[in-house]
């Protein structure tokens, strides 16, 4: 299939419509139009970044957001998602590639993101992550099909967890992955701790 990824450009209201109908076939997490509407139009803002994927007649098929912090070391990917129709298709892991990329070209060393654990579909659910916190991350498994196995698959590690996000024993999984260019005095591989992975 024939993929474009391009910033979502303000003017053109049916691309912000088809990002926003996008956000909407999630209603666990973008309930209501007027919500995701307003993801989108914060999205635009200039020191966010906003990528959408098109497909071959050029209508919205994914969307990939991200939001500065550290002074631009460190970005937050969020939101992304794939149109229904089209997910298992290879657009996702192209919108996380499309948002790196960027994210490196404005300076970023790290990309991090959370990602909800609502139905104990990790190990990390249903368990009191207060104690024995680091074990619990060091040997997290997945029960189920979630998000956190294909960003696992993108390249991103878990790096904390938010306890009772979402209500008691329902986390918020932190995950992230370093995109500095490897090889410079700052490589991760000189940092005590070894080999960046
Ligand atoms: C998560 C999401 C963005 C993935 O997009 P996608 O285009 O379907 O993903 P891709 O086709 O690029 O998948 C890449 C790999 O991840 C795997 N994968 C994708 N989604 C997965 C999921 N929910 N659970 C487990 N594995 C998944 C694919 O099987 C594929 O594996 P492979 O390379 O071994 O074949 C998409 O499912 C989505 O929009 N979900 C709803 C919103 C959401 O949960 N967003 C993340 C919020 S934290």
């Amino acid at each position: 299939m024939k993929l474009h990824i391009r910033q979502l450009e303000r003017q053109n209201r049916k691309h912000r419509r088809q990002a926003a109908e996008i956000l909407l076939e999630n209603p666990e997490f973008w309930p209501a139009a007027e919500i995701a509407r307003s993801v989108v139009n914060t999205l635009l803002a200039p020191n966010r970044i906003c990528l959408c994927a098109h497909d071959e007649n050029g209508d919205v098929v994914g969307i990939v957001g991200g939001l500065p912090d550290y002074d631009g070391i460190v970005w937050e990917m969020h939101p992304l998602v794939v149109k229904k129709s089209h997910q298992g298709r290879g657009i996702g892991r192209r919108l996380v590639k499309a948002l790196e990329k960027e994210a490196a070209s404005r300076g970023a060393l790290t990309v991090i993101l959370g990602t909800d654990d609502l139905s104990s579909s990790t190990s990390l659910s249903d368990v009191n992550l207060f104690t024995n916190t680091g074990d619990k991350i060091s040997n997290v498994v997945c029960r189920g099909r979630h998000p956190y196995v294909f960003f696992r698959k993108c390249g991103y590690k878990v790096i904390g967890v938010i306890p009772d996000a979402n209500g008691t024993g329902k986390p918020d999984i932190l995950m992230g992955k370093s995109i500095a260019k490897r090889g410079g005095k700052t490589s991760l591989t000189t940092l005590k701790g070894g080999k960046s992975g």
